[in-house]
């Protein structure tokens, strides 16, 4: 991987994703979060701190193991029963059914194959399950989105894989999900084309 993206990348990516305007969203994001829960791409484990009571089992998964040490006393930290998996979210191990709830915060713009990991998403949830996701995406402002679109490839290498024009409602719906809530604001303090935010709460469809 290198020094920026094992380094560099997620020690700045903790930093600002672990402000108080995004501790405030994750905690207002989490809120619904009950049972037994599937983390996409957890990251640093930012979300660990902002799981409600109603929270039996946490199961994440990420292809990168970011600063493991910080992560670790996260997780004894948390007070809640984790398990991890090193893999890809788009194809997940687990029985279809299996979860109360997935959560996927500012990741579904990195995935690689979102459209294959929000069809497992959907997949692992239980017919009353949950999506509860807080996301970046592309801006409904068009100028803001041909920026997004022309400055993506530089996106893709300083963000490690994110892409900030991705229409993230658009992907959910996409896969079979049907959005229950959409709260479209934007993030302060961050450039708009990387604050355009998607936070909601979607279930399986049919
Ligand atoms: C911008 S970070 C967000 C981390 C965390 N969710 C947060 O809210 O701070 C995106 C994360 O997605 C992970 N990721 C990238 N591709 C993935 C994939 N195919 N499946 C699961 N996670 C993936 C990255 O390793 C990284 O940890």
């Amino acid at each position: 991987m290198g020094l920026y993206a094992d380094f560099f990348f997620p020690q700045g990516m903790d930093w600002i994703k672990g402000g108080p305007h995004f501790q405030r969203k994750r905690e207002l994001a989490l809120k619904p979060a009950r049972g037994d829960v599937l983390e996409l791409g957890f990251g640093t484990g930012l979300n660990l701190a902002h799981y409600p009571e109603g929270v039996d089992a946490l199961f994440m998964v990420d292809l990168a193991t970011l600063l493991p040490k910080r992560v670790e006393g996260r997780i004894a930290a948390a007070g809640i029963p984790v398990s991890r998996k090193a893999l890809g979210a788009e194809k997940l191990p687990y029985d279809a059914g299996r979860f109360d709830c997935v959560v996927s915060t500012w990741t579904l713009c990195t995935i690689p194959d979102l459209k294959k990991a929000l069809e497992e998403t959907r997949r692992v949830l239980k017919p009353e399950g949950r999506f509860i996701f807080l996301e970046h995406g592309r801006s409904d402002d068009e100028r803001t989105a041909r920026w997004q679109d022309r400055l993506n490839p530089v996106q893709r290498v300083l963000g490690c894989g994110c892409n900030m024009n991705r229409k993230i409602d658009e992907f959910i719906r996409e896969a079979g999900l049907e959005i229950e809530r959409l709260d479209r604001f934007r993030m302060p303090k961050t450039p708009r084309i990387q604050g355009e935010i998607y936070q909601g709460v979607a279930r399986r469809r049919g």
